[in-house]
C-alpha cells in the first residue's frame, strides 16, 4: 500500500470532491448569476483524465468520492463514467480500494439516472432543494420546475438510494418552511441538512440580508421537535466520516437532521477533504485559492509519480481553516472570487 495523504496538521485526506462540470441547468440565486459564462470544453478535464486524477488520488488513501458540479448529471456520458468509478469499489484493499462513491445533485435528471447510480455503486446522494413551494422553488432556482426534482427524489427513493437533502436556509426566503421540509423528509424517508449561505463569487443577489445563523434556526427547531444527539464518530461516519454536517436524530421523524455551520461554527480541524475542480485544478481549501494545476500536468505528459509529488505538496500547504465572513450587523464580506459552481462545493 501506498503512502495515504496527509497534512502538517495531521488531517488525513481520505474525501475527494470531484467536480466534473461547471454547467448547471438551474441558476441558484446564492450559487450563480443569472448570465453566467461557463468554460469552453477544451479546459474541461476528459473522463479519461478524470479516471486517471481519480486512480491516483485512491491508491493514496482516498475512500470517498464525491462527484459534484455544477450539475454532474448534467454531463454528456456521465452515466459511463460513473460505471467506471464504481470499479474501483471493488479494487483489492491493498491497491487503495475506494469505500464509498456518491453525488450531489439539484435532481433535475435523476429521475432518468438514479437506476444507473445504484447500479454503479452509489449508495446514497444528496440532493439540493430548498423549498416545497414551486413558486419559491422557480425563484430561487431561477430555472428549476420543482415537480421534476420531487419525481428524481422518489425515483432515487426507489432504486434504493440514501438520500440527505440540501436545503441552504436564507432569512426572508425559506425560513418559515423548515417545519414542513422535516415533515416531508420523514414521509420519503430522506435526511435533512440545513447549509449556511456561503459567501463564493458573485451572484448578483446580495447574500448578506438573507445569512440566517443555523444556531438559531435550531433553537427555534428544538421547541417543536425532540432532536437527539447522534455521537459525531457515529454521525461522522454514516455521513462519510468528518464531513462538514453535524447530525441529530429528529425522534418524530426518525431521520436525521443535519448542520453545516461554516460561518457560525468553525468544523476544518476534522477536515478530510479536498476537491478538484472540473479544470483539474486542486484545491486543498473550500475558501481558499491555493492548490494546484493538475491538468498542466496531465497534459504535458506527467507520470503518476510526478502528479503525487504535486498532490502531496499541495496538501501540505492545505490552510488550517476557511475565514468566510459574512456578517449581517457590520457589512462585512469575506470569500474567494471563485463561484461554488467550479467546485462543487
Ligand atoms: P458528505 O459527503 O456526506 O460529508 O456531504 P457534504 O455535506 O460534504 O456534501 P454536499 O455536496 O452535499 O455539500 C453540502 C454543503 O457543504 C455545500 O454547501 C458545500 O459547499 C459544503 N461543504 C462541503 N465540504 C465543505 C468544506 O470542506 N468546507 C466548507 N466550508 N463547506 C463544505
Ligand atoms: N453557500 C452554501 N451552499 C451553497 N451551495 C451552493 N452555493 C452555496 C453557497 N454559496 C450548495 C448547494 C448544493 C451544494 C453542493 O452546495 O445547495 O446543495
Ligand atoms: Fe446549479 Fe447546484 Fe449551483 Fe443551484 S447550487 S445553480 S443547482 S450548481
Amino acid at each position: 500500500m501506498l503512502s495515504s495523504l496527509m497534512d502538517p496538521a495531521g488531517r488525513r485526506i481520505s474525501y475527494l470532491r470531484l467536480s466534473v462540470t461547471d454547467r448547471c441547468d438551474m441558476r441558484c440565486t446564492y450559487c450563480m448569476s443569472e448570465t453566467m459564462t461557463f468554460l469552453p470544453r477544451a479546459e474541461v478535464l476528459d473522463f479519461e483524465e478524470l479516471l486517471r486524477l481519480s486512480r491516483v488520488f485512491v491508491t493514496h488513501g482516498v475512500r470517498h468520492l464525491r462527484i459534484t458540479g455544477g450539475e454532474p448529471l448534467v454531463r454528456k456520458d456521465i452515466g459511463l463514467f460513473l460505471t467506471e468509478l464504481g470499479t474501483l469499489l471493488h479494487q483489492p484493499e491493498d491497491k487503495g480500494r475506494l469505500h464509498e462513491l456518491t453525488l450531489t445533485t439539484n435532481g433535475s435528471r435523476l429521475a432518468a439516472y438514479a437506476s444507473l447510480l445504484a447500479r454503479a455503486g452509489v449508495r446514497r446522494i444528496n440532493v439540493s432543494l430548498d423549498s416545497l413551494d414551486a413558486a419559491r422553488f422557480a425563484r430561487i432556482t431561477r430555472r428549476g420546475t420543482l415537480a421534476t426534482t420531487l419525481e428524481g427524489i422518489r425515483a432515487a427513493r426507489q432504486a434504493g438510494l440514501a438520500v440527505r437533502i440540501n436545503t441552504v436556509a436564507m432569512a426572508g426566503v425559506n425560513d418559515d418552511e423548515f417545519d414542513d421540509l422535516l415533515n416531508w423528509c420523514g414521509q420519503v424517508g430522506a435526511d435533512l441538512c440545513l447549509i449556511e449561505t456561503m459567501p463564493m463569487g458573485d451572484t448578483g443577489v446580495e447574500r448578506q440580508a438573507s445569512y440566517l445563523p443555523l444556531s438559531d434556526v435550531r433553537a427555534g427547531l428544538e421547541k417543536r421537535w425532540t432532536l437527539d444527539p447522534i455521537p459525531v464518530a457515529v454521525g461522522g461516519v454514516a455521513a462519510g466520516a468528518n464531513g462538514p454536517a453535524r447530525y441529530v436524530r429528529v425522534r418524530q421523524t426518525g431521520q436525521r437532521l443535519g448542520f453545516i455551520t461554516p460561518l457560525s461554527h468553525n468544523f476544518c480541524s476534522t477536515c478530510n477533504r479536498v476537491r478538484l475542480s472540473c479544470t483539474g485544478r486542486l484545491y486543498t481549501c473550500l475558501g481558499h485559492e491555493d492548490g494546484a494545476d493538475l491538468r498542466a500536468l496531465l497534459r504535458g505528459g506527467a507520470t503518476n509519480h510526478d502528479l503525487e509529488e504535486v498532490i502531496a505538496a499541495a496538501i501540505a500547504r492545505k490552510p488550517a481553516r476557511h475565514d468566510f465572513l459574512l456578517e449581517r450587523a457590520s457589512g462585512q464580506v469575506m470569500g474567494p472570487e471563485r463561484h461554488m459552481s467550479v467546485t462543487g462545493g
